[in-house]
């Protein structure tokens, strides 16, 4: 039998098992997807906890997982375009990426480049398309200077390119560890805590364009109330309540969830331009080892578990 990550009650990470399950049946307009390495994302561990009861309640027993890449295994009824053996990269809104197969609807899947590893393409979906909503949501392009909060996580990371690419200046907020990885990427690092809106002053002369906020805890206030950025220029992947209050953008996943928009950011990994960072790859049966780094909230990129 195949198996899958399971948690039948909200809680700790030690309520996360992988357990065996039945082989699960592409429905028509559906695909069955061997999986070769998923993405972990602190949303789910948010809904894990069962914070997010209000918003995305888990059915219980539930999976996890929305981000995967693999090779096609079955193909279920009235599906064109996809073949038995096809490598894709794709996403389930089902919470259940993070197991050897996961079903998946047709359209969800696009081709993964040959150059594209296993562990960028399992861990692009998530942290890709928000990454692209917040960019494009703030309008960054040349002669912007656009400032990235939470600049070395895993939609951080790959905003600050995004919007290097866009033509922007790119100012990422980052723990000193990850300066260096900002500056090889095209951004001007700058280190949070005490004092990062005279750091931030500093090497922007005082104007700020856009923001995009991958972190949350003030940095939509800090935007508005002493950089000065127009809201209509803030995107917030986060902090709803300062999102409402200052009316910004609040522009994420939903944003840009499409195969289309997956091809685009797989095709700029092929073409060497856009780079994932991949922290930590486990091995499927050690995903609690996964989220215990990723719920540190210090990963660069993106962790990644592999069946
Ligand atoms: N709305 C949506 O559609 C959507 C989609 C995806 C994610 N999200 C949410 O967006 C957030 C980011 O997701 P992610 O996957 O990028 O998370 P992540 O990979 O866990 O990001 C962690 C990053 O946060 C940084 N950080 C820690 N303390 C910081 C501080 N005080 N100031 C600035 N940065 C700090 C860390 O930087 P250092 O290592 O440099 O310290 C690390 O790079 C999460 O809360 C997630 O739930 C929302």
């Amino acid at each position: 039998m195949p198996r899958a990550v399971r948690f039948d009650r909200y809680g700790d990470i030690d309520v996360l098992d992988v357990v065996d399950v039945e082989r699960p049946v592409p429905a028509p307009g559906e695909v069955l997807v061997r999986v070769k390495a998923a993405g972990i994302n602190p949303g789910e561990a948010s809904i894990r906890r069962g914070l997010m009861h209000e918003r995305w309640p888990a059915t219980l027993p539930s999976g996890e997982g929305s981000d995967f890449a693999g090779v096609v295994e079955e193909v279920g009824p009235d599906v064109d375009g996809v073949r038995v053996g096809d490598e894709v990269i794709g996403w389930t809104d089902q919470r259940a990426s993070h197991a050897e197969l996961v079903v998946a609807p047709a359209e969800h899947l696009t081709a993964k480049p040959a150059g594209v590893s296993w562990e960028a393409a399992g861990a692009l979906f998530v942290a890709g398309t928000t990454a692209y909503a917040a960019v494009r949501a703030v309008g960054a392009g040349s002669g912007d200077t656009v400032v990235v909060s939470g600049a070395a996580g895993g939609v951080g990371s790959l905003a600050v390119q995004l919007a290097v690419l866009a033509g922007a200046t790119v100012i990422g907020v980052a723990g000193e560890s990850n300066h260096q990885w900002l500056l090889e990427h095209g951004a001007i690092p700058v280190g949070y805590g005490d004092g990062v809106v005279d750091r931030i002053r500093e090497v922007t002369d005082g104007r700020v364009d856009a923001f995009i906020d991958t972190f949350g805890g003030g940095y939509v206030q800090l935007a508005v109330e002493e950089l000065g950025v127009a809201p209509a220029r803030i995107d917030t992947i986060i902090d709803w309540d300062a999102a409402q209050r200052y009316g910004t953008k609040m522009e994420g996943t939903a944003a840009a969830a499409s195969a289309g928009v997956l091809a685009e950011l797989a095709q700029l990994i092929d073409e060497g331009r856009l780079e994932v960072p991949i922290a930590s790859v486990y091995p499927l049966e050690d995903v609690r080892d996964a989220y215990r780094e990723l719920e540190r909230r210090h990963t660069r990129g993106k962790i990644v578990v592999r069946p």
